[in-house]
């Protein structure tokens, strides 16, 4: 006990110097050259025109645990859309409960980042959501598992056909990736959606 009270004794002036500490107009200067203020509007995304069509198969997408392989996991497991885009958790917890390596960040806005996950390793979103849905430590699941879930479904085929019509093969990886595309596209603060009352 003695000792805590040392060093709440320290501490305790440390602290408050450092907050009485101003701070400099040229950390305020460099600040504002290196952060800008969000677009207004959603920029487009290479090679995934954007269409209402899309983001509705994506947002299915989105909230749907038969993309994993357990069927319990959905994106919005690990960046819950209600919570800020996130977990809240230091680690995420994915298939078969496995604690993984690394905090969720939030999906929210994450169209404007020059790149994906904490080391940049996927160029965009489409690239991105890829990655979850295979590893072991998330989704666990499989490219053809996933197709053949989702064709098992009418409603899916009619979301895949709408949303990618004039393609030979609808219901693919790719346009499933491309569709969660769209929609994350959509849901940061200059998305459409963002707009309609009940996302307020
Ligand atoms: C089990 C939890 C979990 C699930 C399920 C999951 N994610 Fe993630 N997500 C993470 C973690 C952890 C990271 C960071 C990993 C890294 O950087 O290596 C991440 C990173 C991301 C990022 C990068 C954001 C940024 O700022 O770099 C996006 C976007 C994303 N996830 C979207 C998705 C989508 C879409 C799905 C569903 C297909 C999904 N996630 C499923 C945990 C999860």
């Amino acid at each position: 006990m003695k000792m805590l009270f040392t060093t709440m004794a320290v501490a305790l002036p440390v602290v408050t110097a450092f907050a009485a500490e101003p701070i400099s107009a040229d950390l305020r200067e460099t600040a504002l050259g290196t952060f800008k203020a969000l677009p207004s509007t959603t920029p487009a995304v290479a090679n995934n025109p954007i269409t209402p069509e899309k983001i509705a198969l994506g947002k299915a997408l989105f909230f749907d645990p038969r993309v994993s392989a357990s069927g319990v996991l959905s994106c919005n497991s690990c960046h819950n859309l209600a919570t800020g885009g996130d977990d809240n958790l230091e680690t995420s917890i994915g298939h078969g409960w496995q604690k993984g390596p690394r905090n969720a960040p939030t999906v929210l806005n994450a169209v404007f980042n020059i790149a994906q996950f904490w080391d940049g390793r996927a160029e965009d979103l489409k690239a991105q959501a890829k990655g979850p849905i295979q590893a072991g430590i998330e989704m666990a699941n499989t490219p053809d598992q996933v197709i053949a879930t989702l064709k098992s479904m009418p409603q899916y085929v009619d979301w895949f056909n709408a949303a990618f019509t004039g393609e030979a093969d609808r219901g693919t990886f790719d346009n499933l990736a491309k569709a969660v595309e769209a929609f994350e596209g959509d849901i940061g603060h200059a998305g459409p959606l963002r707009r309609l009352p009940q996302w307020r």
